[in-house]
């Protein structure tokens, strides 16, 4: 009846009798002192033992990792470092751990053991709090469209179109391999298979929210999509979460004003709800910092960095512009941005948008009016026929975490260029059918989370802020 979280007994202001805390130890000291963690906060109660009347069989069984059920009343603590304590009256081993097998020893893992260990690196300081902001984030997503009158909208996982046009799908097949239909060439009859088509994962929710967004207004999708790229980078997942609101009568300045002022709202909204996980990496990433030789530190802290998101406008500045600021920058002297473009019409690599955002501008950028050939079928095309009214936002440490646009929204437009592309006119027909019937202009934009995740909880490899990551030849969990 008296159960209680770690957090609670934490908050308490009165010293309580007969509570039961469940929870894993962290550390236990001098036969005596339990570091008890159940998950809800980063911070551990201390549970006090009463280790001359404990048999020494139960003493050596409250071992790191090990589950226990406590029993006993909260006091007021003598020792330095926390107001209650729990003096342990009753006491239940609920689950062994073997000291010397258990993998999460009470001392500092490196990244890549923990990735290996991504079931158990949860329980670690650093990772529990990683994913409570995580889930806080993901719940100011909704709060932040629900309250504006978004409506959520599950678009399918499985489909037959590749909305970017990047052929970067995972195909979906249904029956077992040896019995998938075959051509008389060897290749799958999609016609056979299980939905009479060719269909992969999703790469983006866009196209099916857009028509959404053309009945119910103002809509947005946070779901799973799925990239077969081969990059084994710190910022790509074959899965990852994306954020994708679509909005009718919205054009590109009101779709930028929608992206930056929801950023700016999440990334608040967990600062204030998760200010102790928060802390907690912060003093991490410090630490790390001062293994860094002096000038490849970073010039601010972790909160430094959310409260200048949070504080600043974002630089609004067209591709053009970018473009001419990168041909009259000189290289750095460590050539790290050596690679400056000076052709228009190219694509920016991560080089180009690091200058921009962490060397030119130092703030996050809004890059906008990209040039139509590099940029996806759907965008709304300018009045000089060669741009597009797209946007991308590119943040400081992360790079791209933004992609969006103003649709083109004129049938005949976006008919002339899908034929330009060689996108089938058939495939999408229920997609043209937004611009056949009641079109208008709209907008959007898709913010892939665990970007987002990676940049509050100031880590550097995206592996690191989802649970399980999906990257080339890693699947293991
Ligand atoms: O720029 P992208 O490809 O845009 C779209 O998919 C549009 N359909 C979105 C829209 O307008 N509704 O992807 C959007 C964002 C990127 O800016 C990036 O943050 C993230 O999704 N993203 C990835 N995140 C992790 N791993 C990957 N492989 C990612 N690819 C894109
Ligand atoms: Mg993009």
């Amino acid at each position: 009846k008296n159960n209680k979280k770690v957090k609670d007994l934490l908050n308490a202001t009165t010293t309580l009798n007969d509570i039961t805390v469940k929870g894993w130890v962290r550390t236990f000291r001098n036969n005596q002192f339990i570091a008890l963690n159940d998950g809800s906060t980063i911070h551990n109660i201390q549970c006090v033992v009463d280790f001359e009347n404990t048999s020494e069989t139960v003493l050596k069984r409250i071992t790191t990792g090990a589950a226990l059920s406590i029993s006993g009343n909260l006091v007021e603590s003598k020792g330095a470092g926390q107001k209650y304590e729990v003096q342990v009256l009753q006491l239940e081993i609920l689950g062994d751990s073997d000291a010397e097998k258990y993998p999460m020893q009470p001392k500092k893992h490196s990244l890549e053991f923990l990735r290996e260990n991504a079931h158990l690196r949860v329980r670690t300081n650093a990772f529990g709090a990683i994913m409570r902001v995580r889930s806080t984030l993901s719940f100011a997503v909704h709060q932040y469209f629900q309250e504006r009158g978004f409506f959520y909208v599950n678009t399918p996982i499985i489909t037959g179109s590749d909305a970017e046009g990047a052929g970067e799908m995972f195909k979906v097949t249904a029956l077992p391999f040896d019995k998938t239909p075959r051509t008389e060439e060897g290749k799958v009859n999609y016609k056979e298979d299980f939905f009479g088509k060719e269909t992969n994962l999703t790469v983006s929710g866009q196209l099916e929210a857009e028509t959404y967004a053309m009945a119910l207004g103002q809509v947005y999708t946070f779901g799973p999509t799925f990239r077969a790229e081969n990059s084994n980078t710190s910022r790509h997942l074959a899965e990852f979460w994306m954020i994708e609101p679509e909005v009718a009568f919205n054009d590109l300045d009101a779709n930028m004003d929608l992206a930056e002022d929801f950023i700016k709202y999440v990334i608040k909204y967990t600062v204030e709800k998760c200010a102790d996980d928060l802390k907690f990496l912060e003093t991490r990433l410090l630490e790390e910092e001062k293994s860094k030789p002096q000038n490849e530190r970073s010039e601010m802290s972790l909160m430094e960095k959310l409260n200048f998101v949070m504080e600043n406008n974002f630089k609004r500045v067209t591709y053009t512009e970018a473009i001419d600021i990168l041909r009259n920058s000189k290289p750095n002297k460590n050539k790290k941005f050596q690679y400056l473009i000076d052709e228009w019409g190219a694509d920016l690599q991560s080089e180009h948008e690091r200058f921009l955002v962490e060397k030119h501008f130092k703030c996050p950028v809004i890059l906008f009016d990209y040039p139509a050939k590099i940029k996806a079928f759907y965008m709304r095309l300018n009045e000089d026929g060669k741009t597009v009214r797209a946007m991308d936002i590119l943040f400081p440490g992360i790079g791209e975490i933004v992609g969006g646009s103003q649709r083109e929204e004129r049938y005949d437009v976006l008919v002339e260029k899908m034929k330009a592309l060689g996108i089938d006119e058939e495939e999408l027909w229920w997609y043209l059918d937004t611009r056949k019937f009641g079109t208008a202009v709209h907008s959007g934009f898709g913010l892939g989370f665990e970007r987002l995740v990676l940049f509050v909880t100031g880590m550097t490899n995206i592996r690191d802020v989802i649970p399980f990551p999906r990257t080339p030849q890693n699947a293991e969990f």
